[in-house]
């Protein structure tokens, strides 16, 4: 797997602490020094690097996705370059196994400071002549797992909102522009994303005053497994060296997390400057 850093370098090995939730870092800036964070669908695309990303800025990641050894090549990238990483295996399909995931990612770390709901599948196509299999596909990935993350995460944000080392906890959903923008052929992965959108809004409301910010990212046409395999979207008559990388989606939501706690960075859609709508 090639697995890029959108912040770049390595860390120094003669300027390295640990932090309490075990992470190596480089002393310095690193604003998520001492938090951790759990990634999901990092196996790929977006959540790959949006994990290298944060353990970039001091965050100890514990990764989930289904294919635990993309999983560990990411965790091996991550250590070489001084980081703490976790590998997590489940289906999020599964409530059962996302919520799991969250009692796992703690029990790693021991505290959860940032979870970035970023895992999700497309199938395109008609609603006439969609396969219903897919859309409950759609359905419990792209949203209820985000529901059942989210609400098993919230105890834990809460508790490093309260007693962490920023004073402020992060959930980060990753919807699309097909969460605000309806098109043809997209139509029930476009409904799970306005759904991310509402239930995002709806949470924001109820936890921001106990410090913890809801951060919803919607990309643009992006290159990952998703945009350019089989049956995959369609390219919007863009040429793909004019796609989004998966690195400038992770910068999006390495920026929302690394705000100053006072600082609350509910909504960010990125297209490529190419893309119209
Ligand atoms: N690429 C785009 O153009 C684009 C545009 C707008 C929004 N997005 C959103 O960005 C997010 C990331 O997608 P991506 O573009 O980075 O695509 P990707 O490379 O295909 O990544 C999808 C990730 O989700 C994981 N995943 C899929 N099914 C899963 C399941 N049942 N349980 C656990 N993990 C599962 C995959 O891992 P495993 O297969 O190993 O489980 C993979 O790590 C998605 O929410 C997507 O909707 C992407």
């Amino acid at each position: 797997m090639s697995v890029r850093d959108p912040n770049g370098g390595h860390a120094e090995a003669a300027d390295r602490s640990v932090t309490a939730a075990g992470a190596v870092v480089a002393e310095g800036d690193v604003p998520l020094a001492g938090c951790a964070a759990l990634v999901t669908g990092a196996s790929s695309g977006i959540g790959a690097a949006t994990a290298l990303s944060l353990a970039r800025q001091g965050a100890a990641v514990a990764v989930v996705a289904r294919r635990t050894g993309r999983l560990e090549e990411l965790a091996a990238v991550i250590r070489d370059r001084g980081g703490s990483c976790s590998v997590l295996t489940a289906d999020l399909g599964d409530a059962v196994q996302a919520r799991r995931a969250i009692e796992e990612a703690v029990d790693c770390f021991a505290r959860l400071d940032v979870l970035v709901n970023n895992a999700g599948y497309v199938a395109m196509g008609t609603i006439e002549g969609g396969d219903p299999a897919e859309w409950e596909r759609m359905m419990d990935l792209n949203f209820s797992a985000v529901l059942h993350l989210s609400q098993a995460a919230l105890p834990h944000l809460l508790r490093a909102a309260a007693n962490g080392p920023r004073g402020i906890a992060d959930l980060v959903n990753v919807s699309s522009v097909g969460g605000r923008v309806v098109r043809r052929n997209n139509g029930v992965y476009s409904a799970t994303k306005h759904a991310v959108g509402a239930f995002s809004e709806a949470l924001r409301q109820e936890v921001t005053g106990r410090g913890i910010r809801v951060g919803l990212i919607e990309p643009g046409m992006t290159v990952t497994e998703m945009s350019t395999g089989p049956g995959s979207a369609a390219a919007r008559g863009m040429p793909q060296n004019a796609w989004l990388q998966a690195e400038d989606i992770a910068r999006a939501i390495t920026f929302v997390i690394t705000q100053p706690p006072h600082v609350a960075i509910n909504e960010i859609m990125v297209r490529p400057t190419a893309q119209e709508r």
